[in-house]
């Protein structure tokens, strides 16, 4: 058996500690104390006050979002009121049966069989509440009515390919979307698990290597919504984002016919010299459609990568500077990245980046 005295020893320090401590410095403790949980809750809200929300999951757009929001509500105010219902008890019990004087001996219970039947009973209740809903939007989500386009989605590191199977058309980091409609996804990997999230429009789905997940997207209005890789896949995860750029019909249609029409070969002398480093330097890892040996799949698409906003899965706006600093230094940029170092003279850049952006 354990020595007592030795085994409480700090515990009796501390007794003695309290016993001297005063009164006012104890109280002095308990107010720095509340202080920092102050601080701690003033910070909570300051950083919750952020006006801009591009990802803000609680402001869904579409419908699966709205869907997986609903489900998040309920959930949240069961937990919400077991959180008041124990926290509430457990101050009320604190307080009413605080100990009033040194020797008082509370009432001794053993077992209370209504008490023992109402705390199995109520989390059965809470459960089976949370678990129909749940378990309705699962198979509600799961069912892949009126859809009228299927998107082949596969996460590479560190960017996205999207393929429009149907309409011959793939790109990269750019998703285009028509407005209100069905859109069904099939996510998959080139190398390692990835998870596809744009969170004002669905929750995340995971995209394994080897698997076909399924993913099902409406989207109630036009506009610009920004995605994001959200399983840890390596050094650049962070920087595996996307956008998704939902339009109207008329746009979306506009846009795939010029998706599908094969780069011009170039009339002006700086546009062919620029094209001509970019097939001997890029075409081996990099598709350019209508650019003779253009073919490689190591990389993204680069047939209308002029009309991209951004490069680099979303690190760096599309812009010349940016473009040649990308090209001039992928390591500096997006360190890990699969892009080499193609060692391009500053020449042969000033060439590339013009040639690269005209490609609308
Ligand atoms: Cu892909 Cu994280």
């Amino acid at each position: 058996m354990r020595n007592l005295a030795q085994s409480s020893l700090p515990a009796r320090a501390a007794t003695g500690l309290a016993k001297g401590a005063t009164l006012s410095s104890r109280r002095s403790a308990a107010a720095s104390f509340l202080s920092l949980v102050l601080v701690g809750v003033l910070a909570l809200f300051i950083t919750s006050c952020s006006g801009k929300d591009p990802q803000d999951t609680l402001s869904s757009v579409g419908e699966v979002a709205k869907k997986q929001q609903e489900l998040f509500w309920i959930i949240f105010a069961w937990a919400a009121l077991v959180f008041v219902l124990v926290q509430g008890l457990l101050l009320f019990i604190l307080f009413r049966f605080r100990r009033r004087s040194e020797n008082e001996m509370p009432a001794q219970t053993h077992g209370n069989t209504r008490l023992e039947i109402a705390w199995t009973l109520a989390p059965v209740v809470i459960l089976v509440s949370v678990a129909i809903p749940t378990v309705a939007s699962i198979f509600d989500l799961a069912k892949e009515h009126d859809v009228s386009m299927q998107v082949k989605v596969i996460g590479h590191q560190w960017w996205w390919e999207f393929q429009y199977p149907g309409l011959g058309v793939v790109t990269a980091n750019e998703l285009h979307l028509p407005v209100g409609e069905v859109v069904a996804f099939d996510l998959q990997s080139a190398d390692v698990i990835h998870s596809f999230w744009v969170p004002k429009l669905a929750g995340k789905q995971d995209v394994v290597p080897g698997r076909s997940n399924p993913l099902t997207i409406k989207v109630d209005e036009p506009g610009t919504f920004l995605g994001q890789c959200a399983e840890l896949c390596g050094i650049q995860h962070a920087q595996m984002k996307f956008r998704v750029v939902v339009q109207e019909k008329a746009q979306f249609d506009q846009w795939v016919k010029d998706q599908r029409t094969p780069v011009q070969p170039p009339g002006d002398p700086a546009m062919v010299k620029g094209s001509l480093i970019v097939q001997q330097k890029c075409s081996a890892c990099h598709t350019i459609q209508g650019l003779a040996g253009a073919v490689g799949k190591v990389g993204p698409t680069l047939t209308h990568i002029g009309g991209r906003g951004t490069i680099a899965a979303g690190v760096l706006n599309n812009t010349p500077e940016n473009l040649a600093r990308w090209i001039r230094d992928p390591q500096e940029v997006k360190r890990g990245a699969l892009m080499p170092n193609l060692g391009l003279t500053e020449d042969e850049i000033q060439a590339v980046v013009p040639y690269l952006l005209s490609l609308k």
